[in-house]
């Protein structure tokens, strides 16, 4: 493990990101190109049509150039076997930025339906490109809009794309950390979850989702049954996270 890894505080990349933490729920970009950059990088790099290739250009983009807020690399595996548990037809993501965690979920799930909510135009915008040359456009797809924005986002994912009652197997959270609890009570409403639809929320420990936990925890046996799987921010080992893995019990 080198030292970049172990020791994120050695690298510029984190400190710029440390200081433009505040735009990721405004612009949804850290302000210094990155986000770009990682596009022209994997459209250089990765072979096309190759998803293994473009996630493992995606992660040394990250490692070796800027940190990027994917969920990376280590807490991608808690993603992808929670997937692979969830075996889903159709899969609802909230946070696309650049597209990764998407299609980690598209590659453990080689069948199902994606959809990312994501505010930001311009990450839509990036995440379809690195879809495209990594050969999933056709069944991942990115919804501009929030889950908060009165109605519209939810009444197109319902109307344009499918979305119906007990329908959702699969809710992957990763964007607002403070919205997530009020975001997954207005998919619960709309009724579109199962019995066994399985949610993942990344950052619950690091920058934190303390309403989200509770509520899990209060809820457990009774609505949900949730594991908290130990880990840590991505692309580094110094600074710890939770991602939570709930079952939803109807
Ligand atoms: C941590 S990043 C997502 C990383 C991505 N899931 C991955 O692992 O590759 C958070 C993203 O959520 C977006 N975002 C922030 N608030 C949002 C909201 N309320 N609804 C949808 N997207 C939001 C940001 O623009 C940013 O792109």
């Amino acid at each position: 493990m080198g030292p970049k890894r172990r020791m994120p505080l050695l690298r510029w990349s984190f400190w710029r990101l440390a200081a433009a933490s505040r735009n990721i729920n405004t612009t949804g970009q850290i302000g210094d190109g990155r986000e770009a950059a990682v596009v022209d990088y994997v459209l250089t790099n990765a072979r096309a049509g190759d998803i293994d290739d473009v996630v493992a250009t995606i992660d040394k983009f990250a490692y070796e150039k800027s940190i990027l807020i994917n969920v990376g690399d280590e807490k991608g595996e808690l993603l992808d076997a929670a997937v692979r548990r969830a075996d889903p037809s159709l899969v609802l993501e909230l946070g696309t930025y650049c597209g990764y965690s998407a299609l980690r979920i598209a590659r453990s799930a080689p069948k199902a339906k994606v959809y990312s909510v994501e505010l930001a135009e311009a990450n839509a915008a990036n995440a379809r490109q690195i879809w495209a040359h990594a050969g999933v456009a056709d069944r991942v797809t990115c919804v501009v809009g929030t889950i908060g924005d009165g109605g519209r986002t939810l009444d197109s994912l319902a109307n344009d794309h499918g979305f119906a009652s007990g329908t959702l197997d699969f809710v992957f959270l990763d964007h607002d950390k403070d919205a997530y609890l009020d975001d997954l009570e207005s998919i619960v409403d709309r009724g579109w979850l199962h019995p066994g639809s399985v949610v993942v929320a990344d950052n619950v420990g690091m920058p934190g989702a303390p309403k989200y936990r509770e509520f899990m925890r209060q809820q457990q046996g009774t609505g949900w049954n949730t594991v908290e799987h130990k880990t840590h921010v991505e692309y580094q080992t110094l600074v710890s996270d939770l991602v939570l893995e709930s079952d939803y019990l109807g």
